[in-house]
């Protein structure tokens, strides 16, 4: 692998010897514009085929669920993401950008075909599920008559697109026609437009200097701008992904681990937290402790790579993963223990409101989502739990039907005898301690993410408790010694 500094000149990573290559031939021409398709519209897909469109491509979204397809088609995006929905309509009304259910119609079109769609968990194993992936590759190859590069951009086990390269070969009318690329794919739910278009880094897992030529003139905007471009081979493109995602998951899981000592000793992980972000080496960001990590990518992603690993006969590599998945867990466990101290030691009818329902702020995302799992554990001890969200609630409604759901931020804390905040929307941040402490019962606050200003909180009276941080608050206070040196105390 190479590290190319853009808009510099690359190698091609020499795979031949390390594994397969889908094509031998370098000779196809290269468009200036190629025509794109994203197979998958879902957070990834939509998101890459509206911002592909917005860039001047001439794009084709294909997803086998015909209902997407018709309410993306009518400028209406099927999830919450901030920005998204004005650059869907924008580009529709540009003509550049259109929608299809016909792997025919995909084929015909693209020059460059970008797979997106999902790799969820396999029912009953950690493994990662890829009938989706194998199958939107074969459709295609199976009916491509014209040069065409197929992209991976879902996350995959290392050794995927090997795999796929002996598929795609047996599908195809013509393997000649057809090269194979991988292009992980790094978006946050929540800022899915501006890490599409200005990403960190692009990533090409190639194997022909024809399918980086694509790629590059697939990405032409973004790396003008001189967005920095690693060109990699097929099993490294593969594994950044997965490396990303297990470094960021044990980052916060750490964090969360030194929580559960602070517990052990009465020092506070959020005054800890920032000591350790000055320090340039370790950072701030991903360091926030709290209820942990959900979502449709971190928990599946770091349970299939320890999987993969298993396989490859490498698990001792990444064993640790296990332990990052089971600090996360713990959190949970332990937030339900907080809600049930500020409760008196019994759940059992007690009025407990729970803010948030989404994985994280600004999605309507709850894959796999801690504000969820945590509501249903108190529901589950005899709590009479109110859920609300600003834009979670009718996925949460659907996957949860158990739980109770409150119209509005109001309602839900009204008569509550705990508060939990599970998820840190702004507008739970914003609000008034004094005006919440009209509405509810009880002035118990069980502050999940540590989003919430506890001095304001304890100041109008409410039992704020937090995991990691003291129970009481500590003062720190200036204190003379009968030798007159000034020692710091803490009481
Ligand atoms: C994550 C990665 O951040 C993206 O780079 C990646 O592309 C994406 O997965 C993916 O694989 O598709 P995302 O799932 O959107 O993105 O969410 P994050 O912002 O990573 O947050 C994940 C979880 O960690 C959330 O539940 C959040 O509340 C939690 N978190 C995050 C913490 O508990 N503490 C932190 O300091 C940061």
């Amino acid at each position: 692998m190479s590290l190319v500094a853009n808009p510099g000149r690359s190698r091609v990573p020499d795979s031949s010897s390390k594994g397969e290559v889908m094509s031998s031939s370098t000779t196809h021409a290269v468009p200036e514009k190629p025509r794109l398709t994203v197979i998958g519209t879902g957070y990834l897909g939509a998101t890459h085929a509206v911002a592909m469109a917005s860039l001047g491509y001439e794009v084709l979204g294909l997803d086998v669920d015909q209902a997407k397809v018709d309410r993306l088609a009518s400028g209406d995006v099927p999830f919450f993401e901030p920005g998204l929905p004005e650059l869907l309509r924008e580009v529709m009304d540009s003509g550049r950008l259109r929608f299809t259910t016909s792997f025919d119609e995909a084929a015909e079109f693209g020059d460059v075909h970008f797979i997106c769609v999902g790799t969820p968990q396999a029912h009953g194993s950690h493994a990662a599920n890829l009938t989706y992936v194998e199958s939107a590759f074969t459709e295609l190859a199976a009916r491509i008559t014209r040069p065409a590069l197929l992209v991976g951009k879902s996350t995959v086990p290392v050794g995927t697109a090997a795999r796929l390269i002996g598929l795609v070969r047996a599908a195809a009318q013509d393997p000649e026609l057809i090269d194979l690329a991988w292009n992980p794919e790094f978006l946050r739910e929540g800022y899915a437009v501006q890490d599409t278009l200005r990403p960190d880094r692009l990533v090409f897992g190639v194997t022909t200097a024809w399918a980086e030529k694509m790629l590059r003139a697939a990405f032409a905007p973004i790396l003008e701008v001189g967005t920095p471009l690693v060109i990699a081979d097929l099993p490294t493109a593969e594994l950044v992904k997965v490396a990303a995602n297990s470094f960021l998951a044990t980052k916060i899981s750490y964090i969360n681990a030194m929580a559960e000592v602070c517990e052990a000793t009465g020092a506070d992980v959020n005054v800890l937290a920032s000591a350790l972000a000055y320090d340039d080496r370790i950072g701030g960001r991903f360091l926030k402790p709290g209820l942990g990590f959900g979502g449709g990518c971190l928990p599946k992603d770091i349970r299939a790579f320890a999987h993969r690993a298993e396989e490859l006969g490498v698990g001792q590599a990444v064993a640790f993963l296990h332990e990052v998945d089971s600090i996360n867990n713990r959190r949970r466990r332990r937030t339900v223990d907080l809600v049930r101290e500020l409760a008196d030691g019994d759940l059992k009818g007690v009025r407990v409101a729970a803010l948030g329902a989404a994985f994280k702020p600004n999605s309507d995302d709850i894959r796999d989502a801690p504000a969820l799992d945590v509501a249903d554990m108190l529901r589950a001890e005899g709590a009479d739990v109110i859920v609300y969200d600003p834009q979670a609630m009718d996925n949460a409604r659907r996957d949860y039907p158990q739980l109770t759901y409150a119209p509005t931020f109001a309602e839900c804390v009204k008569g509550a005898q705990v508060v939990v905040l599970l998820t840190e929307w702004q507008k739970f941040r914003d609000a008034d301690p004094e005006m919440m402490g009209e509405l509810v019962e009880r002035k118990a606050m069980v502050d999940g993410r540590h989003a919430l200003d506890a001095d304001a909180y304890r100041a109008a009276g409410w039992e704020y408790r937090a995991l990691g941080r003291p129970a009481q608050p500590r003062t720190v206070q200036l204190v003379e010694d009968a030798k007159d040196q000034v020692m710091v105390a803490a009481t």
